[in-house]
């Protein structure tokens, strides 16, 4: 059997995409199929560990053990990841909206051949950055990046400007989005792990692995 690496430890994972309503049937989105970040929590949860997961809208059942916690928006996720705390372990996978629009209509806006009302937008919080920075801290913030181009240096740049202790550099020119693959590098301080292409509950099972090696430094 397995041993219970993360057994008594809390580990706060985010997943999927957010959604920022532009009227009740709209809304502004990236994509996220949030399966990395429910692997990961998956990972997590085998590993003893306590798990809150806070789930932006997907279609994907809630892994065994874990405690979901669903919202729609950035602020919500926001709002859910700060009641979620203390942790010990924070992995930010979701994929957050940059913008929201500042004042989302209540009923549906109508097509009437007049002019198009443009949208005012505004920038969501950055949750991670926020939460690196703030008070309650846990000792261990991994976030995620996305990029196709310069993958490790623009992942390294983002690990210290957003003051997270790791960055998963996750490599997307290819076929990633909402796939069953992925290519990461774990970008630390003072070294990268890089990994090669595999299903991404190996991916999260590498990390989580990793996760438990430094809590036990
Ligand atoms: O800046 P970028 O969106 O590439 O950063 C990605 C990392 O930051 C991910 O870990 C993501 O979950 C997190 N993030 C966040 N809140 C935002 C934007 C990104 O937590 N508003």
């Amino acid at each position: 059997d397995e041993p219970l690496r993360l057994f008594g430890k809390h580990v706060l994972v985010t997943a999927g995409p957010t959604h920022e309503p532009i009227d009740p049937v709209r809304y502004i989105a990236n994509r996220s199929s949030g399966k990395q970040g429910f692997a990961i929590a998956a990972a997590a949860a085998e590993a003893g560990a306590r798990v809150t997961l806070v789930a932006g809208p997907v279609h994907l059942p809630t892994p065994p053990g874990v405690d979901r916690v669903d919202v729609e928006s950035a602020l919500e996720m926001a709002e859910a990841v700060d009641a979620a705390l203390p942790a010990d372990v924070a992995v930010m996978v979701a994929a957050v909206a940059d913008w929201r629009v500042v004042r989302s209509a209540d009923q549906k806006l109508k097509k009437d051949g007049g002019a198009i009302a443009p949208l005012e937008l505004t920038e969501n919080p950055d949750i991670l950055a926020g939460l690196a920075h703030g008070l309650r801290r846990p000792p261990l913030v991994v976030g995620f990046a996305a990029e196709t181009q310069d993958v490790i240096r623009y992942a390294q740049a983002k690990r210290v400007r957003k003051g997270a202790d790791w960055i998963v550099a996750n490599d997307v020119s290819g076929d990633v989005m909402g796939g069953d693959a992925n290519t990461v590098h774990i970008v630390m301080a003072d070294e990268v792990v890089s990994l090669p292409e595999m299903p991404k509950g190996d991916v999260a099972r590498a990390l989580v692995e990793r996760i438990a090696d430094a809590l036990a430094e």
